[in-house]
């Protein structure tokens, strides 16, 4: 079996005001559809699951249930969430998962099919043709990750250096190297050497082979992950079909919090690439966003949540979202401007990864 394994945790603070703790990123709404809503769908087309894991904080869980299960029904996919009281970031929770799958499928080695909640990937069709190829190379023992044409020497991704093409998988690459997040000299020289991609940040690896690589590569991980696991309360969801596993706080928080990427994807020996043919965006800001909006001729773009207009005069390259209220621009460009009803946010377009520098000062003020 094929089990897409959707995390959800991240805050996505380069998208304040509208991510924040009660309204994080993948709850999103980009073209009329959450992101999490999307990429259930996506997962959901892939052929060869039944079951999807949402990994996700407790308190979302029926927020998420809700997203969720109306893009499933009729799919023949069933819901089930892991609960983290706390985030302790993607290493223990993709080990949960898998300690979840071999739960739900102890004869079999299921091939987890690892995947963001706030992703925006066009089209599905371009989406599902890689999975599968991944999903086979997982199958054959490969931890499959998928490849970025890169545009600009982003230091917030990892780089992914391509060797020979698998014998046994046409399409699937080898990878010599994986880099999480270089430095911007390091990112720079990886762009121009035209040798690297980005990490996608999904892969697809059997459920064995992820344990196997943990304990050799990342043992506190491995090993924390069955103690939490052995704790865990696992009862049917309270609406439709699948399970919701919970945990005990303290125990769950003694998990080592590190990424997948640090763990795993930068010391396995068995990393390959698919190269990726679809859009793909980490919708990381308000800029990342606008970028997927339909511009007009000044360029433009807007998105609308509430009821709100946008009297627009003489504005040009600048992003609008609108809440229920009228916004009005006169005579200015290149802004950002996000109106929500408790908070409003009007920045340079080009400072768009300084958002998060909002987030940090409100931090510090309690
Ligand atoms: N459930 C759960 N629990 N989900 C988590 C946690 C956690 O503790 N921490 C992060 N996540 C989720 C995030 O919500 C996001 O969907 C995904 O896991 C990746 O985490 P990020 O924090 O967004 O990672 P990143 O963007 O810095 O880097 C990763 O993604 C890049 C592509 O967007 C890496 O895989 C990079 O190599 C990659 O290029
Ligand atoms: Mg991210």
């Amino acid at each position: 079996p094929v089990i897409p394994v959707v995390l959800c945790g991240g805050a996505g603070t380069r998208l304040w005001p509208l991510s924040r703790k009660n309204f994080p990123k993948p709850f999103l709404k980009v073209g009329g559809e959450s992101l999490i809503a999307q990429t259930v769908k996506r997962a959901a087309s892939v052929p060869g699951c039944s079951d999807l894991l949402l990994v996700s904080n407790e308190a979302y869980q029926f927020l998420l249930a809700d997203e969720c299960n109306p893009v499933l029904q009729g799919k023949g996919v069933v819901l089930n969430q892991i609960l983290e009281p706390a985030g302790r970031n993607t290493a223990p929770a993709i080990a949960l998962a898998a300690l979840w799958a071999k739960a739900k499928f102890p004869n079999a080695n299921p091939v987890l099919l690892v995947l963001p909640a706030d992703h925006l990937i066009n089209p599905v069709g371009a989406f599902v043709d890689a999975a599968a190829l991944a999903i086979q190379a997982g199958q054959q023992g490969q931890l499959a990750c998928f490849g970025i044409t890169p545009t600009a020497p982003e230091t917030g991704f990892g780089y992914i250096q391509r060797d020979a093409e698998l014998a046994t998988v046409p399409g699937v690459y080898k990878v010599k190297r994986f880099v999480e997040k270089p430095d911007a000299k390091t990112a720079m020289e990886y762009l121009a050497s035209g040798q690297y991609v980005w990490n996608g940040g999904m892969f697809a690896l059997g459920a064995d082979e992820l344990l196997a690589g943990l304990q050799s590569h990342a043992p506190a991980v491995a090993e924390a992950a069955q103690t939490v696991w052995q704790s865990a309360s696992t009862k049917p969801a309270p609406k439709a079909g699948g399970t919701v596993s919970t945990f005990p706080a303290d125990l769950f928080n003694t998990q080592p919090d590190i990424s997948i990427d640090y763990a795993l994807l930068e010391k396995a020996d068995n990393v390959a690439v698919v190269p990726a043919s679809f859009q793909w965006s980490d919708i990381g800001s308000w800029a990342a966003l606008a970028e997927q909006c339909a511009a007009d001729a000044q360029g433009n773009t807007t998105q609308t949540e509430g009821a709100g207009q946008w009297i627009n005069i003489e504005t040009a390259n600048t992003h609008v979202r609108l809440g229920n209220r009228t916004v009005a621009t006169l005579g200015v460009d290149n802004l950002l401007v996000v109106d929500t009803p408790d908070a409003l946010l009007v920045a340079h377009k080009s400072r768009h990864q300084d958002v998060k520098k909002v987030v940090e000062t409100l931090k510090k003020q309690g």
